[in-house]
């Protein structure tokens, strides 16, 4: 897509705010940066709908619940910011924590009780991140104030989390949810990635190998047959150590014991290639 112009860059609130005083139709993407195709397809899905595009980057700490995770994660502002030009994006916001957190950390009005969709699956792996999300999102909502927000399935409890974030607060915002971007060999986009050797990288295809097994047999095998296989394809394998795999009902992230031509059926998995610990998930019904 074409480069709209010029792309303003802001570090303060109150930059965001005199920059959208005069703009009707906001959408929003939030980051933490070292961008990439799946990002960007975020910016595209708001330009094609017309909207003045808003892109915020920071790395916000308390959705990080392990600190070497939070130490590693990439940072490539410039990288970024050509990306996000080239992509046509309107305005970047790239506060530091003190803008963002303004009021103190533990204000209430942000921590939200998510309940079962905040503490199954990767809530149960990752303690506090979910909250964490919720937590940021909501205020950079309040600083944006957009009227659609773009965020990718590859992160798909995160985006039931944030649809339940608008809906318990009253936010007049249209979540809209995007379809994984992925490598050639099936391997998800994430600013993770650049962390594999490329060894790793080279089996990391098989978080990937292992949803789409499970979608060919839901329904033909049993779900404890489909996980103890995924299971095997790890075991056999010496670069990936699987967290786990699951297959679960989309809505409250609830573990299914059963196939019985319910839809809304995902299927969730997370591996660990050395340190860096990969995430992906597929619509199986
Ligand atoms: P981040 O991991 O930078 O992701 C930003 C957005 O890009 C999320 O909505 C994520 O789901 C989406 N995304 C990442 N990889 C993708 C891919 N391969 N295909 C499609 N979309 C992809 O998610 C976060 O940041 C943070 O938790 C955030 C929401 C910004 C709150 O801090």
């Amino acid at each position: 897509m074409q480069a709209s112009g010029y792309m303003k860059v802001v570090k303060k609130k109150e930059e965001v705010r005199d920059a959208l005083e005069d703009i009707s139709r906001i959408g929003f993407v939030p980051t933490m940066g070292a961008l990439h195709e799946g990002h960007i397809s975020l910016i595209d899905a708001s330009r094609k709908l017309k909207l003045y595009t808003v892109c915020s980057i920071f790395i916000n700490p308390t959705q990080f619940n392990n600190a070497t995770d939070l130490d590693a994660y990439p940072i490539d502002i410039e990288g970024d910011l050509k990306l996000l030009e080239a992509a046509g994006c309107d305005l970047v916001f790239i506060p530091n924590k003190d803008e963002v957190y303004t009021q103190s950390i533990e204000d209430p009005k942000y921590l939200h009780d998510f309940g079962a969709l905040e503490t199954n699956i990767e809530g149960a792996f990752r303690p506090g991140h979910f909250k964490g999300v919720g937590q940021v999102v909501h205020i950079l909502f309040e600083i944006v104030q957009p009227h659609s927000a773009f965020f990718g399935e590859k992160d798909f409890q995160q985006l039931q989390v944030i649809r339940k974030l608008v809906d318990m607060c009253n936010l007049d915002i249209d979540i809209v949810g995007l379809p994984t971007v992925r490598e050639s060999d099936g391997l998800a986009m994430s600013s993770r990635n650049r962390r594999l050797t490329p060894l790793q990288r080279s089996h990391a295809n098989l978080l990937y190998e292992a949803l789409k097994y499970a979608a060919d047999e839901l329904g033909q095998s049993s779900v404890e047959d489909i996980n103890e296989h995924v299971e095997d394809m790890f075991k056999n394998d010496p670069e990936l150590r699987l967290e786990y795999f699951e297959i679960i009902h989309a809505s409250n992230f609830e573990r299914m014991h059963q196939f019985e031509g319910q839809k809304e059926v995902r299927g969730v998995i997370s591996a660990y290639a050395g340190e860096v610990r990969l995430i992906d998930n597929k619509q199986l019904a």
